[in-house]
């Protein structure tokens, strides 16, 4: 907040669509009939995680392209704000309300920067003693990764660049563009 009481956000303008809507949805079949051939033959459903809330739409579409019995979790946590930077800081704000001992658990993140939220939310999930926990994510930002991320499933590679649109936002904005874009100003 400013002295006067205003929200202070920088202003942004949205510059060139990097990734659009229809590459974006084939790659999320892609991804689905891969996720749907590795998981194939296991005992009990998969179990997807949403990490709130960048891959609320990932989620929704990666969900109904995998054809292999599957529930749904959301986990939540907090590490930009609404700065452009990673803080570096995780906290969690929502905890999954599955219980997932014994179960085969799968991430699903918007995007991995730094990987220091999925480092934190892999130690996190590993307390439970899940069989296996991967990770999936749309966008992965291989530039300024600090924390080793083993990434089982990924969407795209991105350069150093930050973007907003399908989840991803700018100070809550944004999450609702269908194609991926770069902002200006950022
Ligand atoms: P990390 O902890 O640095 O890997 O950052 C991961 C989180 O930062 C993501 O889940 C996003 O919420 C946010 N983030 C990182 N890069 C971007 C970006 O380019 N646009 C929007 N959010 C981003
Ligand atoms: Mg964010």
């Amino acid at each position: 907040m400013t002295q006067s009481g205003e929200m202070a956000v920088t202003a942004l303008r949205l510059g060139a669509v990097l990734i659009d809507a229809a590459t974006i949805s084939r790659r999320v079949g892609e991804l689905g009939a891969e996720i749907s051939t590795f998981y194939e033959g296991a005992d009990d459903p998969l179990i997807m995680v949403c990490v709130l809330k960048g891959s609320l739409f990932f989620t929704a579409d990666l969900g109904r392209a995998v054809t292999i019995p599957v529930e749904f979790d959301c986990i939540g946590v907090r590490s930009y704000g609404a700065a452009t930077v990673s803080s570096g800081t995780v906290e969690l704000v929502k905890d999954l309300q599955t219980q997932v001992t014994d179960r085969d658990v799968l991430l699903v993140e918007d995007i991995i920067d730094t990987g220091s939220t999925t480092a934190f939310l892999v130690g996190h999930v590993s307390r439970h003693r899940p069989s296996s926990l991967r990770l999936v994510s749309l966008l992965n930002k291989p530039e300024r990764r600090s924390r080793e991320v083993v990434l089982d499933f990924k969407g795209f590679d991105i350069p150093d660049r930050f973007v907003v649109g399908y989840g991803l936002d700018h100070a809550e904005q944004y999450r609702n563009l269908p194609e991926v874009r770069l902002v200006e100003g950022a």
